[in-house]
């Protein structure tokens, strides 16, 4: 698909049909968060792939937006790698939000759904996963095929101008 009809037909899916996800397609989604850009190169990012049917039973029970995937990311940084220089903030964020982001496009464009979770608590997550103190969990996002039933929501068009978002000085 044209990259533009892509990002304009990409939607975050909440009803996912009960089918696998090829383990090679899904690799192909996940390398697209390899090659997203980072803060100095740091490439701080790690995804964990929540795919056995317990695992995928212990996301669900972290959040309210459950949405029956088969497959549920949780897209992180290793705090210890990213850079936070030279403006002294971390970028460890951005970093996840960039490759989460790759994913998303790249999963629209494989003919899968994805939807970003925050509604969850970092505390909760990182504990149910016996995380390291360096390791942030910044998103969930649930990734599968759509169901056939699954249609954008009514607001996702409801885009601002590009005049009240861009200012040119
Ligand atoms: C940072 C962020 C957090 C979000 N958190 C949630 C969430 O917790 N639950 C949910 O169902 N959708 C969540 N979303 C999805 C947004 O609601 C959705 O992207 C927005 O309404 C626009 O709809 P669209 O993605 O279909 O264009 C989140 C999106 C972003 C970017």
């Amino acid at each position: 698909m044209e990259f533009f009809d892509l990002i304009k037909e990409r939607y975050s899916v909440r009803e996912y049909k009960d089918k696998e996800i090829p383990a090679e397609l899904l690799e192909k989604v996940l390398d697209a968060g390899r090659i997203a850009p980072t803060a100095r190169n740091c490439q701080p990012v790690r995804i964990l792939v929540a795919r056995s049917k317990e695992a995928v039973a212990k996301m669900n029970e972290l959040t309210p937006c459950v949405y029956g995937a088969p497959v549920v990311l949780i897209i992180c940084a290793d705090t210890n790698e990213s850079s936070s220089q030279p403006c002294g903030r971390s970028f460890a964020e951005a970093d996840a939000t960039i490759a989460a982001t790759h994913i998303m496009l790249a999963a629209a464009d494989a003919g899968l759904g994805t939807v970003w979770v925050g509604r969850f608590d970092q505390k909760e997550v990182k504990e149910a996963l016996s995380f390291p103190d360096e390791l942030v969990p910044f998103a969930l996002m649930p990734i599968g095929y759509p169901s056939d039933t699954s249609v954008p929501n009514p607001r996702h068009n409801e885009n601002k101008e590009l005049s009240e978002i861009v200012k040119y000085f």
